[in-house]
């Protein structure tokens, strides 16, 4: 058995901040941030929180699925920004979305996330342990930027999207994944070991509970291990690049998407983007993408669908499915 997608959603806030904003917070530009990373905007949230984005995110692939909640047997939410530690995200998304069977938990591996969590799904499905289960990325990275810091702070959106699997005969799905624990101080956020905080208030100290990135190492890791891990996953599967209908890709950087279809020598129409509206939403990047794909009615029944996400941890996962 396989989990097919059989409904999918997504929210972001209402609340929108385009580069022009953020040029009235930090010294940076529109021109900068455009020609850099590819982002227009982000949506941040006011009163909503993590939880709550990923309920609205999970209520709306409820509704296309036409599944009754009651029928799911496990919600994992792919999050590193969740309000609480505990209560964990999904024990809130199960009592909004009237999921009073399932059990949830949260995972988290930062951007690479959801995709982890699709990979954990499919493993309980073919297993036979579930037939239905709610695989969710969120993620407020507003609550973790430091927002007097353009290097960073330009980069991230909040929101959440949703995919609900269901059990059913089909081709495999192919995955790989990868941790590189050594490279972890390449990204790091939110310290909550501030062993240090009183030394944060000193002028130009640095402020170990906010994130903190080397741009160009995270860059450069993501266009060498991106490529590399496709090619594992379609090693493993047999299939060939040009099989692959749709790469659904961590929306952390176009230039970085742009890179991996070069190096792939893959035409990059077949990567879609929709980072100039959403930014960086880290765990939520793809499921919100997928979510926005398959309302435009792009997604037909039998195409293959290669998603990756890299990140913090090091973290880097891809997965192999058919629509
Ligand atoms: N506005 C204007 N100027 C800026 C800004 C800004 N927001 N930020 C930095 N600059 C300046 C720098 O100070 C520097 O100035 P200098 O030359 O006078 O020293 C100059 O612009 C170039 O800075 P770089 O850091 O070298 O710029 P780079 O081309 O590397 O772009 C960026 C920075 C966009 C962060 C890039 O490294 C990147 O995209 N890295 C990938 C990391 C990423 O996407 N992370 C997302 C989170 S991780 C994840 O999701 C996996």
């Amino acid at each position: 058995m396989v989990g097919k997608i059989c409904g999918t959603g997504s929210y972001v806030p209402p609340h929108v901040m385009d580069n022009d904003d953020l040029s009235k917070i930090v010294d940076t530009n529109d021109e900068w941030i455009r020609e850099r990373t590819g982002i227009g905007k982000r949506h941040i949230i006011g009163e909503e929180t993590t939880s709550y984005m990923a309920g609205q995110a999970a209520l709306r692939a409820v509704e296309q699925s036409g599944i009754d909640p009651e029928e799911i047997d496990m919600i994992l939410v792919a999050t590193s920004s969740s309000e609480t530690v505990f209560p964990c995200a999904a024990c809130e998304v199960q009592k909004m979305i009237g999921a009073s069977r399932a059990v949830g938990y949260d995972l988290n591996a930062a951007c690479t996330g959801f995709v982890l969590a699709f990979n954990t799904a499919q493993a309980y499905i073919s297993a036979g342990l579930c037939r239905t289960v709610m695989v969710i990325g969120a993620d407020s990275m507003s609550n973790m930027i430091d927002w007097t810091d353009r290097s960073t702070c330009i980069l991230f959106g909040d929101g959440a999207g949703a995919a609900l699997l269901r059990a059913e005969e089909g081709s495999p799905v192919h995955m790989a994944a990868h941790s590189d624990g050594v490279k972890g101080p390449a990204l790091t956020g939110l310290s909550r070991h501030r062993k240090n905080w009183e030394k944060e208030l000193e002028p130009g100290a640095v402020k170990e509970s906010y994130i903190h990135m080397d741009g160009q190492g995270v860059f450069k890791f993501a266009v060498r291990k991106v490529p590399e891990i496709i090619e594992e996953v379609l090693e493993e599967s047999g299939k060939s690049l040009d099989e692959i209908d749709y790469f659904v890709l961590h929306q952390a950087n176009r230039r970085i998407i742009e890179a991996v279809a070069k190096r792939l020598k893959t035409d990059i129409s077949k990567f879609p983007m929709n980072l100039e509206e959403y930014a960086n939403t880290s765990a939520a990047t793809v499921p919100i993408l997928i979510d926005e794909m398959n309302r435009k009615g792009m997604f037909r029944k039998g195409q293959k669908i290669m998603m990756a996400g890299f990140g913090a941890g090091l973290t880097w996962a891809a997965s192999l499915f058919e629509w």
